[in-house]
């Protein structure tokens, strides 16, 4: 039986170059979606697949994470004393129970190989997922626990993948399959940030994924490849010599929030999934238009 998925990595160093000026003093997966930061959003998903522990490999000046998910005792007081409680709870959220989240310093922006690498003794020698938290992931069934089921139902590596928007399947990682039928597709091949026109695929590698722990061996001495980067999907492709990936098209809508009109985008389709601020939001939206 496979092993359980209880740990996940968040690489989240990464310098928000798309998002700027608002990444300038706030890490990009700090920014707000509607009313909470886009990893509340992310760690919410990663609850909801069963993770137990989170490590963050972050870099310097990204402190804010670390207290945003720590107690804020003034505040907490305060609410607390003038009766507020239903914004304390929200404010609670987000917290872990102590010791369930890491914090790693990448030191070099090497690429999302490396920083992966960099959380190899905390995750030890059991399967674990990786969320990149640009990526929000909307479903009824949350998208990494849709990728949890199908590392239980076959034991592979499994890799979540989706049909790239024309045109820009080169500005990612693309997976080649054996054939294509339903959901979840054995593949024979990945490549990152294909050139234009040698895509195996328009499904591109969109941000979550259960490895088994032989990738850290792997991502060790992982040479770098696009962009002068140490790339996940090349260490994955190498692990694949060995051990078995299977391509997940999740059922959900992914919001891409590295980039501005996708946070734009994110922030009104948040807004309008929630109870309590859908017809207010519908309300605002329809006055802009
Ligand atoms: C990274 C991965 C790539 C993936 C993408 C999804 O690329 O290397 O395989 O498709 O995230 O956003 P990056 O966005 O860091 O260039």
């Amino acid at each position: 039986m496979a092993k359980r998925v209880r740990k996940a990595v968040l690489p989240v160093a990464g310098l928000g170059t798309r998002v700027l000026p608002g990444a300038k003093t706030t890490p990009k997966n700090m920014l707000n979606v509607f009313d909470r930061p886009i990893l509340s959003y992310v760690i919410e998903e990663g609850r909801a697949a069963g993770i137990e522990h989170f490590v963050f490999i972050v870099s310097r000046g990204q402190g804010s994470i670390q207290d945003y998910f720590d107690n804020y005792p003034e505040v907490e007081q305060a609410l607390e004393a003038k009766g507020k409680l239903d914004i304390l709870e929200e404010v609670r959220r987000d917290l872990p129970q102590p010791g369930q989240m890491s914090f790693v310093r990448q030191m070099a922006p090497l690429g999302l190989g490396h920083a992966v690498w960099c959380a190899r003794d905390l995750i030890g020698d059991e399967p674990f997922a990786v969320m990149l938290p640009d990526m929000l992931m909307m479903a009824e069934k949350a998208a990494l626990k849709q990728a949890v089921e199908a590392y239980e139902q076959t034991g592979d590596n499994i890799v979540v993948v989706e049909p790239a928007p024309e045109g820009e399947a080169h500005k990612y990682g693309i997976v080649a399959l054996d054939g294509q039928d339903g959901r979840l597709n054995r593949m024979t091949g990945m490549v990152e940030k294909p050139k234009p026109g040698t895509e195996p695929s328009n499904l591109f590698i969109s941000g979550r994924y259960i490895l088994n722990p032989e990738i850290f061996k792997i991502l060790e001495t992982q040479e770098r490849g696009a962009g002068g980067e140490i790339q996940l999907t090349d260490g994955m492709f190498g692990l694949m010599k060995s051990q078995n990936f299977q391509a997940l098209e999740y059922e959900g809508t992914t919001y891409d929030c590295g980039d501005k009109i996708g946070l734009l985008r994110a922030n009104v389709a948040y807004a309008l999934a929630r109870p309590d601020f859908a017809d207010a939001a519908r309300e605002a939206i329809k006055a802009l238009l």
